[in-house]
């Protein structure tokens, strides 16, 4: 199933639109993360409105007998807008440390059962065996190998036995793409002297499977389901 996903229609496309981006913007300075979410938070919406298909497939995959779910990174809450019109009586802790992302979901959602939790999603205990599944939408590609595992295994622990972990993101069309963004990673954050604890907004995504076997790392051995269209991939692990 993992070998006929076809992440990009036209690799070759995508990196010369890629390459020339990344020219066109290489002047441009990192922006801290809290801080490039707050600044774009009217268009935000809008911006994201490419992934709207994807947003209503990630819905779909999760199952209608989940109760509770733990979004990291769920800033204004795009794919919980299509959760909760599947199921709106699902239990959902949403941990984001974009304050004004997060003060948005709730003003669009404040009829539901929500706790929302402004924190850094690393520091954020996610607690033992509680979570019948746990989701992340676009968030996770702007993390390092070694962070992404930290991350998967406190995923892993937080889930109950036979829980899903359902991640929609970026993932890279081939080595290249992962390679070259990680070069220009390390080269701007060097450029502007950022320290290495600090956040920054810009995208590293790892190829299909990187990402698996990260996945695989943590525990998840069970890969259920991977789709990918319009540039988000979804994949779903079960514990
Ligand atoms: C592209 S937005 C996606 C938001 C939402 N899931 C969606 O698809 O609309 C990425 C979100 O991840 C959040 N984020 C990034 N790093 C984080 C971290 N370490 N802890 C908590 N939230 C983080 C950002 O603040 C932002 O709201």
């Amino acid at each position: 199933m993992v070998n006929n996903v076809v992440i990009r229609e036209n690799i070759e496309q995508h990196m010369s639109e890629l390459k020339d981006w990344l020219n066109e913007t290489a002047y441009v300075e990192l922006e801290e993360m809290g801080d490039f979410f707050t600044r774009r938070i009217n268009d935000y919406e809008e911006h994201m409105a490419i992934w709207s298909r994807a947003y209503q497939r990630f819905a779909q995959v999760l199952p209608s007998n989940v109760k509770s779910i733990l979004d990291l990174g769920c800033g204004t809450g795009l794919e919980l807008d299509e959760i909760w019109k599947k199921n709106p009586n699902i239990e959902v802790a949403g941990v984001d440390l974009c304050q004004s992302m997060l003060d948005k979901l709730r003003e669009k959602h404040i009829d539901k059962k929500i706790k929302v939790i402004c924190e850094d999603y690393f520091q954020y205990d996610f607690g033992t065996e509680k979570w019948d599944a746990v989701i992340s939408f676009e968030s996770f590609h702007h993390f390092l190998p070694k962070q992404k595992k930290v991350l998967y295994d406190k995923i892993y622990q937080s889930l109950k036995k036979g829980g899903l972990f359902i991640l929609g993101d970026y993932i890279a069309c081939c080595e290249e793409e992962e390679r070259l963004l990680q070069e220009i990673y390390f080269q701007k954050r060097k450029k502007s002297g950022i320290p290495e604890d600090r956040f920054v907004h810009f995208d590293i995504p790892f190829t299909l499977e990187h990402e698996l076997s990260v996945m695989r790392e943590a525990g998840f051995d069970k890969i259920t389901h991977v789709e990918s269209m319009d540039g988000a991939t979804i994949i779903v692990v079960e514990k």
